[in-house]
């Protein structure tokens, strides 16, 4: 907390709230008037008036939670999850599924307003539970009991849970079974699980490799792969310091159920969190990028997501990620799949920086970026280096607005040819936007 001014709000504060901010909560003021500053309250909807607690302040702004519902939205509905209240996983449990999309779509559209771009298109979840396959959870143990679950809102605090219903039931299964394994770990850390939707590989950072413990993961493996229904544990991946130990298989093949080569991947690295949803976005992207024929750079290009569907009809697909495990996936997929993929590893914004330097041009750019987006420079980098398109995929629509404002301003030879939010997570404020960038005077249109 810091500056605070002459007034202090407490929980007798009641805001009204007209919008929502790019984490999610509710945006309002005062309803007395007599503080000017902007409200960011968590847990509250446009057109609420609630009481609030205070949780953060500034000269300019004030944060808090709601402490008592005054009026409420059409759009709240009773959460599905009975730790909502507390656990951080998920901060929209209280919004109505069918609505979360197109709400995404006006925080993107908030975000893009001053480069003057129109709301985005929502393509909304086709599920709302039960669709995460990548999940982090954290644990806790004492004695032989572990206590496991997202960290709460805004805090470390462990939320132990023995369900979470936003899981794909595989991997909601699978990490529950680490609390049969309370006596092998550190009294705290964290399980990261990667699910197909029947098999299950889970990696442990920060625990060595342990006789007993082997054991008993390879017992799950053989007692799981021998029952005929329900969920498969196939692998652990233990990394204690630099010793690296798999107990069974510690990989999955993921999103292979159609014409498009499957990844393969591990625990630890990156995968879009809904499989279905996933299966839209990789087809939107290479609808956008018009691969066929032309010559492909992708930047932030993981495990090949959108790798080895744009190599099936592109000429050549140069990929760049700095994850060296992702890299190696990427590289085994393209070899398996004989796919035209070219795999380096680097830091994408030096080597597109090299490549605008150097005058090397592809007709297609894909960029995929962290939450830090990929910075001014190399937003001009990529204008250089494009000679047609770039699809640039987004999870933060702040660094994709300051983005996008050196690639669209006034003078630019691009322009946005289509702009669409994917509900990837839903229950949580979480976006995946894919804006379209053409070269101008080469044809109209996203198509
Ligand atoms: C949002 S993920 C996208 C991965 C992939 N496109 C997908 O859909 O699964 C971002 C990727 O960028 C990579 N990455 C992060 N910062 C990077 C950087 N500065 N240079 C290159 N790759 C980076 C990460 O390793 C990760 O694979």
């Amino acid at each position: 907390m810091s500056n605070s001014t002459s007034t202090t709000p407490d929980s007798t504060t009641i805001v009204e709230i007209r919008d929502l901010a790019h984490g999610g909560e509710g945006v309002g003021k005062a309803a007395d008037g007599d503080d000017a500053r902007v409200w960011f309250v968590e847990g509250a909807l446009p057109g609420e008036r609630v009481r609030v607690g205070l949780t953060g302040e500034h000269k300019r702004w004030l944060r808090g939670h709601v402490v008592e519902l005054l009026e409420r939205s059409a759009l709240r509905v009773e959460p599905p999850c009975p730790v909502a209240d507390r656990c951080g996983g998920c901060t929209w449990q209280h919004v109505d599924p069918a609505a979360q999309a197109q709400l995404k779509a006006d925080i993107v559209a908030n975000q893009l307003r001053r480069i003057d771009l129109p709301t985005p298109v929502a393509v909304p979840s086709p599920l709302a539970l039960g669709y995460r396959r990548r999940a982090r959870l954290h644990y806790r143990v004492e004695g032989r009991t572990l206590e496991l679950g997202f960290f709460g809102q805004r805090s470390h605090q462990l939320v132990d849970a023995d369900h979470c219903p936003v899981l794909d039931p595989a991997l909601d299964w699978a990490m529950q079974q680490l609390r049969g394994w309370a006596s092998w770990l550190p009294a705290t850390g964290s399980v990261h699980g990667l699910s197909n939707g029947v098999e299950v590989v889970l990696g442990l950072p920060g625990v060595r490799p342990h006789p007993e413990l082997e054991v008993a993961i390879r017992e799950l493996i053989a007692s799981s792969s021998a029952s005929e229904a329900g969920p498969t544990l196939v692998g652990v991946q233990l990394r204690g310091g630099r010793e690296h130990v798999g107990v069974g298989r510690t990989s999955l093949e993921l999103d292979g159920d159609g014409p498009i080569p499957p990844v393969t991947q591990g625990p630890f690295t990156f995968s879009q969190a809904q499989a279905r949803q996933n299966a839209a976005l990789v087809e939107h992207v290479v609808a956008m990028a018009q691969p066929a024929e032309r010559r492909v750079l992708e930047l932030h290009a993981g495990v090949g997501n959108f790798s080895r569907a744009l190599a099936r009809s592109a000429k050549r697909v140069w990929t760049i990620d700095g994850d060296r495990e992702a890299v190696a996936n990427l590289q085994r997929t393209a070899e398996r799949w004989g796919l035209p993929i070219n795999v380096k590893r680097g830091q994408a914004e030096k080597l597109l920086g090299k490549l605008a330097a150097g005058g090397r041009t592809y007709e297609v750019v894909v960029c995929d970026p962290p939450r830090a987006g990929i910075g001014v420079q190399a937003a001009k980098d990529l204008i250089a280096v494009a000679s047609d398109r770039i699809v640039y995929v987004s999870c933060d629509p702040a660094t994709l607005a300051r983005d996008l404002a050196a690639m669209v301003g006034p003078g630019s030879p691009f322009e946005v040819v289509d702009l669409r939010v994917f509900d990837m997570m839903p229950m949580t404020a979480e976006v995946e936007v894919v804006v379209t960038l053409k070269r101008r005077g080469r044809g109209s249109g996203a198509a």
